[in-house]
């Protein structure tokens, strides 16, 4: 067996393919650490991988089809290597109309996101038998912990506090394809946190679909804002971030520790979706567009200097243009730092993807276009205050544009690129910004 992970075909080196949420690619990490439990090392391309790991996401029709597209492009080499074992995991798994669809695709093993600790076995099973294992559970299970895992970076890490969603938003396949909220027992999360500040990790993003819940149906009493309080505590970890708050349950404890408590970041992603209320009632949002302003003016006022950052969906079943109007109105009141953008994609077996108001392509295409337009001004507007400001930055590495000069990262979680040596990767510098644009910022070292 090869010691390196280079060149060439070899059975014993596996590829995984992630798509979709930071879940996916935490959960990609935790697959990586079970196949090297195995005696499997990475592959640095596909072809060289006797084992080829797809980790699908169901969100949107886009996110299948890159899926169906890439499977198709790994058959080929299959073929040129028929031991090479293919297996699909992920969200798409969990939907059964998928599986039906892989039946017919040469698929070895397909495995859903609540067995993803069931994976070595699957393995082992299609490799002895030589004909396709079919296993996804239905239902989440009992939280397998702690799992072992294969973190990629070395120096800001995923973390799940919870799994699941109970929320079902009329549009989302999540809560079909990730089961019920479950959270985390605190002393797990911060065994974790010890465990990766000791690798030398020194940022940390907590992961849930709507941390605002964490703790529900835990024996403890605690929630989301002490949680915050018991990760600060670790030594080692500088900064923590976390991921997605959800407005309706957005508590005022909550604004107050990331106020108080220096190593979280002054950034908060709560999508809002859609500013106009009907909208909101029909995706089964549970606030109202008032809340949503006086909620983020509160954030604002109490977290001097916060970015806040959302994901707006346009052409909603029945979304008229004065519904479109409110969303367009809102960005501009709210003033995102960033905002994620999609056109409304019709998810079978969602509530809203039966409903007869369906809005054509185009429609959509041309709501999203505007919708940009007004975001990136705002976001440029935003980025251009910032020039001759100074700012803290965790330095990433190269920056992948251009890996001459750096990049880094400021507490608002945008992208900073500059010039420095290359032992500065790892460290909290300052930087000052010299341009800006509307995704990145330029800067010097100070
Ligand atoms: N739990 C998070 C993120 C869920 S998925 C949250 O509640 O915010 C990420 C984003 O994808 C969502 O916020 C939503 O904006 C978008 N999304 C989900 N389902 C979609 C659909 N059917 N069509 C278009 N966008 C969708
Ligand atoms: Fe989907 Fe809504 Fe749950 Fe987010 S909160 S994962 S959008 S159902
Ligand atoms: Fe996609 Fe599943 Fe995440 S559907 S967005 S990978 S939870």
């Amino acid at each position: 067996m090869p010691a390196s992970n280079t060149d060439l075909h070899d059975t014993n080196k596996y590829y995984i393919l992630t798509y979709g949420c930071q879940m996916n690619v935490r959960d990609s990490e935790i697959i990586a650490g079970l196949l090297e439990g195995m005696g499997y090392i990475a592959a640095d391309a596909p072809e060289n991988a006797g084992i080829i790991l797809f980790n699908t996401c169901s969100v949107r029709h886009s996110a299948e089809n890159k899926v169906y597209g890439k499977l198709g492009e790994i058959m080929v080499l299959k073929r040129k290597n028929p031991e090479t074992l293919i297996a699909f995991g992920g969200c798409m798994a969990q939907l059964p109309q998928v599986r039906e669809k892989l039946k017919k695709s040469g698929v070895d093993v397909v495995f859903g996101t609540h067995n993803i600790h069931e994976l070595p076995h699957l393995i082992a099973t299609a490799r002895a038998g030589k004909q396709p294992v079919y296993q996804v559970w239905e239902r989440e299970g009992m939280m397998v912990e702690p799992m072992p895992s294969q973190r990629r970076s070395g120096l800001s890490a995923y973390v799940n506090i919870m799994y699941g969603c109970n929320n079902f938003c009329s549009y989302c396949i999540v809560p079909y394809t990730r089961g019920r909220e479950r959270s985390r027992h605190p002393q797990d999360i911060v065994k974790e946190l010890e465990e990766i500040a000791s690798q030398g990790y020194q940022e940390v993003t907590l992961l849930g679909q709507n941390v605002n819940s964490y703790g529900h149906g835990l024996e403890k009493d605690v929630d989301f804002a002490d949680l915050l309080e018991m990760a600060s505590a670790v030594e080692g970890i500088e900064r923590i971030r976390f991921t997605t708050s959800h407005p309706k349950d957005m508590s005022d404890k909550l604004i107050n520790a990331v106020a108080v408590l220096p190593k979280v970041c002054e950034h908060i992603h709560v999508p809002l979706q859609a500013g106009s209320n009907e909208v909101l009632r029909r995706m089964n949002r549970h606030y109202t567009r008032e809340h949503y302003l006086e909620l983020t003016h509160k954030i604002r006022q109490h977290i001097p200097g916060v970015a806040i950052t959302s994901d707006l969906i346009v052409g909603f079943p029945g979304e008229t243009e004065e519904d479109f109007l409110d969303t367009l109105d809102m960005v501009k009141k709210v003033r995102f730092e960033a905002a994620f953008t999609f056109m409304y994609s019709p998810r079978s077996g969602t509530r809203a993807a039966g409903w007869e108001e369906q809005l054509g392509l185009e429609e959509k295409k041309e709501r999203l276009q505007r919708l940009n337009q007004v975001q990136y001004q705002i976001a440029t507007e935003i980025n251009q205050s910032m020039q001759d400001s100074i700012k803290e930055v965790l330095v990433e590495g190269p920056s992948k544009t251009n890996p001459v000069k750096l990049t880094a990262r400021t507490r608002t979680n945008q992208i900073v690129i500059f010039s420095g040596p290359k032992d500065l990767i790892g460290q909290l510098i300052n930087v000052r910004i010299t341009e800006a644009r509307t995704f990145s910022l330029f800067g010097e070292v100070v």
